[in-house]
């Protein structure tokens, strides 16, 4: 017997995403509902190849019966939402930054944390982390292991489709109007994203930072080690799909690079592509599609007694999202826990 399964946000970047990766890797759903917004009502979605769902709203949906939400609304949608549907006895995994740093709530990457998976009955809801800090702690799992982390500075390239369906919408118009010798219009960003970088992701904060480094900082914390101190500069460029990284690590013990490229290919989820005297290393649309969190470029960083730089580049809306989200469901269901 399978499960009755609820896509919230099923009309959104990373909803359609959540419909595909639950085709393709046939979890076991007898049934899987759609729910957006009112605005959706009676749209439809594709589920698989073959298959289409019409879209029913969040708003009148009873959450009785359904045994797992993927949810990806909005933290305002999912702060309201998530609860009703925990509450209805249905397991919640959240796409949003709403619950992440909730000390109740596990924040579960499932091939670096599992174990956090356990507490979940007391919310009935697991997070979906950051998608910058997904693939980052991917990668340092397996070094962390080797020889402990002790501080990463990353400088992140943040895809547009990062920010949803409307800010791919305004790279794409953007980069035509200019063409056509049209004014940009911010609007989903701050500033011109088409041919331009934008160093802020969130709105800023008392210290300098934006939202989306110190979510990089604290949510690599719950997950990896409280005791790692991250340093983040998030940017946005102007690429549809696909995050990278730029990650500098300084660890506690020695490291042999030849031990970190055996550590990294051997870790479930992570795929070494790094030759680069072959000119072999992986950029953001060669990521598009992928399961796998990519590394590339890795290389001893000399200025530092035991230090490391690497490339690490991942499809932002399937292990940033929507694959990391199904992964946790399979999780569930693996652990009995459903
Ligand atoms: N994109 C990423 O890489 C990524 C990664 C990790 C986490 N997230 C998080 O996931 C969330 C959604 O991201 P996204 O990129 O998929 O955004 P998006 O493309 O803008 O989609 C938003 C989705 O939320 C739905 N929605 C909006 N208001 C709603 C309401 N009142 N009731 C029910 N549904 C409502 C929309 O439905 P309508 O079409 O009906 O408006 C749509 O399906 C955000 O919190 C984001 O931070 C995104």
């Amino acid at each position: 017997m399978g499960y009755k399964v609820a896509v919230v946000g099923a009309t959104g970047a990373v909803g359609a995403e959540m419909l595909n990766i639950l085709a393709e890797r046939r979890f076991p759903a007898d049934e899987v509902v759609a729910l957006a917004s009112r605005s959706s009502l009676g749209r439809e979605v594709s589920f698989g190849d073959d298959r289409t769902l019409t879209v029913q709203t969040l708003e009148d949906f009873d959450f009785e019966g359904t045994d797992i939400a993927l949810f990806s609304p909005g933290g305002a949608i999912s702060k309201v939402h998530a609860p009703r549907a925990a509450a209805a006895g249905c397991v919640v995994i959240d796409n949003t930054s709403h619950f992440r740093m909730e000390p109740d709530v596990p924040l579960v990457v499932p091939e670096v944390n599992p174990g956090a998976i356990a507490g979940f009955r007391e919310r009935n809801i697991i997070a979906n982390p950051n998608c910058s800090t997904i693939q980052m702690v991917m990668a340092l799992k397996p070094l962390h292991e080797l020889a402990i982390v002790k501080r990463v500075v990353v400088a992140t390239y943040q895809s547009v489709s990062g920010a949803g369906r409307e800010a791919m919408d305004e790279l794409f118009d953007q980069t035509k109007g200019i063409y056509e010798t049209k004014l940009p219009e911010p609007k989903q960003f701050p500033k011109q994203i088409a041919f331009n970088v934008i160093p802020q992701i969130d709105v800023f904060m008392e210290d300098g930072s934006t939202r989306e480094e110190w979510k990089m900082a604290v949510e690599t914390k719950k997950i990896l080690d409280p005791a790692i101190e991250v340093s983040a500069t998030c940017v946005r460029v102007p690429v549809f799909v696909g995050h990278a990284l730029a990650v500098n690590v300084e660890f506690e013990h020695e490291i042999d690079v030849d031990d970190a490229r055996e550590a990294l290919q051997e870790f479930e989820g992570v795929l070494l592509l790094d030759d680069p005297a072959n000119g072999e290393y992986v950029t953001p649309i060669e990521c598009v599609g992928e399961f796998a969190v990519l590394v590339s470029r890795l290389r001893r960083d000399t200025t530092v007694p035991s230090g490391m730089s690497m490339w690490v580049v991942a499809d932002n809306l399937r292990k940033g999202a929507a694959l990391n989200a199904v992964q946790i469901a399979e999780l569930l269901v693996q652990e009995g826990h459903l």
